[in-house]
């Protein structure tokens, strides 16, 4: 063989340059698809579905980092606020249903089960709603053919597509006697405007799923309360599914404890354990700013905005820990909890930047402002993967 020939390319050479080639640009791929972070919706447990509540701008389509964070990884979703009475209801004989319809089909799209947030609350509710006849208090068949005639309205126009609404948010109060709130519903209707909600609520889609909604079950007095109303709906022959904990937690509290003894109680009472409105804050809390004046809540603010530029990794981790743990319990009590959603798809859209006051820089949830996960969000990919 001459040196010219053994130069020659045979036909065999540029096929096996295409081979590696090929090979090489698959096995590329196939590492770029290893580096993409596991989607937590399947890597949840058989039963469990995992939701986040959508912005109106997210669920008009108009935060696009947002809605692939979506897709990939939450098979369920709650409107933020798009349902709520004073969205949806502004006016008597007024509804605007677009931005509650954009929110619903984007749900579907997706194929996320679609959640209904809320129906009867005593806020973003408009005060006509509340206001009786010529300045006279609201009258009970007043408030209650309000209540009925809105409830019938909403609630019917997705009959068949939101899987389960929460009827009733928030009707306990915060005193260690796990007494009823003190709400304008409650003051014209009665301790039954509760059971009343959930009568229309069914009325208007027999197949919907019912909850009762609300914060700090994990405090005794007030989980008592809420199996109460569970139990009393119940007796009466009034349907309820599930009780939702909202799980606005802290770093630090409540304990693993009184969340874990929340999952167990609410299960005994028959119905399913939702965890509806997950976030972790940071930031320090303070209950006497609900209400404080505004050089009060300026001066919170100065004092307490830590992080305004990013968390600092050893509060990272911490929060990673803090979800860890309690998604940990979650798994533990898999045969309980039906749902997890969390309150919010990335930090930049939390409502815990201007909760309790407004213009602070929180990191509550487990993408970062660049949609990016945190620490936290593989935290509970760890522990999701142990299950
Ligand atoms: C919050 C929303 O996140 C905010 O955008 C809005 O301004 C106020 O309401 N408990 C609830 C939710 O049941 O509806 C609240 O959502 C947070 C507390």
């Amino acid at each position: 063989m001459q040196p010219s020939e053994r130069a020659k390319p045979t036909p065999v050479q540029p096929a096996l340059a295409t081979v590696f080639l090929v090979a090489s640009s698959l096995a590329f791929v196939a590492g770029a698809r290893a580096a993409e972070p596991p989607a937590l919706k399947e890597l949840m447990p058989k039963g469990m579905t995992i939701g986040a509540a959508l912005s109106q701008r997210q669920s008009d389509g108009k935060d696009g980092a947002a809605a692939k964070i979506v897709t990939r990884h939450f098979n369920s979703a709650t409107a933020e606020n798009v349902l709520k009475w004073e969205k949806v209801h502004p006016e008597p004989g007024r509804y605007d249903f677009g931005p509650a319809d954009r929110y619903v089909a984007f749900a579907e799209k997706r194929g996320m089960e679609v959640i209904g947030h809320t129906l009867v609350w005593h806020s973003q509710t408009p005060a006509w709603v509340f206001a009786g006849k010529d300045g006279a208090p609201l009258d009970r068949e007043t408030a209650l053919e309000r209540m009925r005639e809105h409830i019938g309205t909403v609630v019917g126009r997705y009959k068949g597509r939101i899987k389960g609404w929460d009827v009733v948010n928030e009707a306990i109060d915060d005193g260690a006697e796990g007494t009823m709130r003190k709400s304008k519903w409650r003051e014209a209707i009665g301790d039954d405007y509760i059971a009343k909600a959930f009568e229309y609520a069914h009325q208007a889609d027999p197949a919907a799923e019912l909850y009762y909604n609300d914060y700090n079950l994990t405090s005794a007095p007030k989980r008592a309360a809420a199996l109460r109303i569970v139990n009393g709906l119940k007796r009466w022959g009034i349907r309820v599914d599930g009780v939702g904990e909202q799980g606005h937690w802290l770093i630090d509290g409540p304990s693993l404890g009184d969340i874990e003894a929340t999952i167990t109680d609410v299960a005994a009472a028959g119905v399913k354990v939702l965890i509806t409105e997950l976030d972790i804050d940071v930031l320090p809390r303070d209950p006497g700013m609900y209400g404080a004046d505004l050089e009060k809540k300026a001066k919170f603010r100065a004092e307490t905005n830590l992080y305004p530029d990013a968390l600092p990794k050893e509060k990272q981790d911490q929060l990673a820990r803090r979800y860890a743990d309690v998604f940990g319990l979650f798994l533990k009590h898999r045969d309980k909890v039906a749902r997890v959603t969390l309150w919010g798809v990335t930090d930049a859209q939390s409502w815990l930047s201007n909760f309790p006051v407004p213009g602070r820089v929180n990191h509550p949830l487990l993408f970062d402002r660049q949609g990016k996960p945190k620490p936290a969000f593989d935290a509970v990919v760890e522990t999701l993967k142990k299950k």
